[in-house]
């Protein structure tokens, strides 16, 4: 986590630059999603005005066009979250192939519905878009790394294996 004092220091910058690298210089504004990544994790998984701003003004770009890019994509978070994120797509071929009962599960298990955080911290529980895995439906991810054909039991045991 970054506090106002460490907020886009060194590190932070370093990696954004090092995104920022991968475009011509006319371009750097193509490093925005990364950029927001960067500052999310650092930030406990989160993303605050204050962090959209000042990668907005790293990037050369207006804040309301940054906005737009943390809104538009459900990996992104506005508010403060659990230590983990358990995002259960809910896309069509998931769908057909048991992602509500999933939900459903982790709901009845746990206590928390979508958008929320379990009460212990440990997790938020999201509902996402097709995460490019329907062929191994149903998919969930947590945090960056996928899970698929899951059944309840398999979320279950790899939800109570969460720090
Ligand atoms: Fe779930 Fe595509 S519909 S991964």
């Amino acid at each position: 986590r970054i506090d106002k004092e460490t907020l886009f220091g060194p590190e932070i910058r370093a990696a954004i630059d090092a995104q920022i690298a991968k475009y011509p210089p006319e371009w750097k504004q193509s490093a925005v999603m990364a950029a927001l990544t960067i500052v999310q994790d650092a930030n406990g998984g989160w993303l605050t005005t204050e962090l959209m701003d000042r990668v907005a003004a790293y990037l050369d770009m207006p804040p309301i066009a940054v906005y737009e890019v943390a809104t538009f994509y459900s990996m992104y978070d506005l508010k403060p979250q659990g230590r983990h994120k358990v995002c259960v797509c809910n896309s069509i071929s998931c769908m057909l192939n048991g992602s509500e009962a999933l939900i459903a599960h982790v709901e009845h298990q746990y206590g928390v519905k979508p958008g929320e955080i379990s009460a212990d911290g440990r997790f938020t529980l999201k509902e996402v878009e097709c995460l490019g895995a329907c062929r191994d439906a149903p998919v969930v991810l947590i945090d960056k790394v996928y899970h698929e054909r899951l059944t309840p039991e398999a979320l279950d045991r790899l939800i109570e294996g969460l720090d």
